[in-house]
């Protein structure tokens, strides 16, 4: 796709991935939709990137969120929309709280699945549209203390592919991008702690948005970032008792982590 000819709505824009992609995207032509929860984030990253950018400030796990998104992005005559906001939540499923793993669901989940159902009529009727869903390597790779980010990663992998091949016939592509770790916000310490234990790399944020840019020019559909993250997602695929038994090996280094020691 042509960036210069891109509308892009941008969900969790004020995030450490969004507001990079965000800079990069407005660096490549295009013109942007920056959502958030946080007004004031929204506002400074508007000003920071100038002035071809508009805002909307709104929670998506609400219907009504996603109703003021979904209104502002048809006003502003996107054609592009990239399910970027996410929550992330480690620790072991017994020990979690309902409401947090809801909330887990609800945003890296079910509001990529509502925003884009809401836009899908909009978003046929453009000569071209692009849907972007950001996952995560946990979508193909399910991993021990992310019980509910790995299944709502995997929901939004197969949510990804059967809405691909659904729409096969239109102008709409539907793109699934699985970064590995990425330095941001959304990693705890201990998330951070158990990536040294476990000699697990992390990416930079600019660095992601670098490849999410160079996929969407490239017209890739499916992006899968990190070596040997991507070999193990594979391996996993045909073969997932092998990966059982090497978490299994790491599971007690899980656990510490998980329980904060
Ligand atoms: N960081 C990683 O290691 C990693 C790895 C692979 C994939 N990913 C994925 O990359 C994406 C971006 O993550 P990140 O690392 O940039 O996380 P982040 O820094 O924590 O940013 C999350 C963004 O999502 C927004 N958000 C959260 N809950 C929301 C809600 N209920 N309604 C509307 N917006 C909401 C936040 O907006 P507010 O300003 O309102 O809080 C924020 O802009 C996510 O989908 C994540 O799962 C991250």
């Amino acid at each position: 796709m042509k960036l210069q000819h891109a509308r892009i709505l941008l969900t969790g824009a004020t995030g450490g991935l969004g507001s990079e992609l965000a800079k990069q995207l407005t660096e490549a032509g295009a013109t942007l939709l920056l959502a958030g929860r946080n007004a004031e984030r929204l506002t400074a990253l508007q000003t920071s990137l100038g002035g071809r950018t508009a805002v909307v400030g709104a929670d998506l796990t609400q219907a009504d969120g996603i109703a003021t998104v979904a209104h502002a992005a048809r006003e502003f005559g996107a054609n592009v929309l990239i399910n970027n906001a996410g929550a992330s939540l480690f620790g072991l499923l017994e020990n979690q709280e309902w409401a947090a793993i809801e909330q887990v669901l609800a945003t890296s989940l079910e509001a990529p699945i509502r925003l884009t159902h809401a836009l899908l009529p909009w978003l046929k009727a453009q000569p071209e549209a692009v849907v972007v869903n950001i996952g995560s390597t946990f979508g193909s790779l399910p991993f021990a203390g992310f019980a509910a980010y790995s299944a709502a990663k995997a929901g939004l992998r197969g949510f990804s592919q059967a809405l691909r091949r659904e729409l096969a016939d239109t102008r709409v592509a539907v793109v699934h991008i699985a970064p590995r770790s990425i330095d941001t916000p959304m990693n705890s310490a201990a998330v951070t702690a158990l990536n040294r234990a476990l000699n697990s790399q992390s990416d930079s944020a600019a660095d992601v948005a670098c490849e999410i840019v160079t996929a969407l020019v490239r017209n890739d559909r499916e992006l899968h970032i990190g070596f040997p993250e991507r070999f193990f997602a594979w391996l996993n695929g045909i073969a997932p008792g092998l990966i059982d038994r090497s978490l299994a090996g790491k599971l007690p280094i899980i656990k510490q982590h998980a329980a904060g020691r």
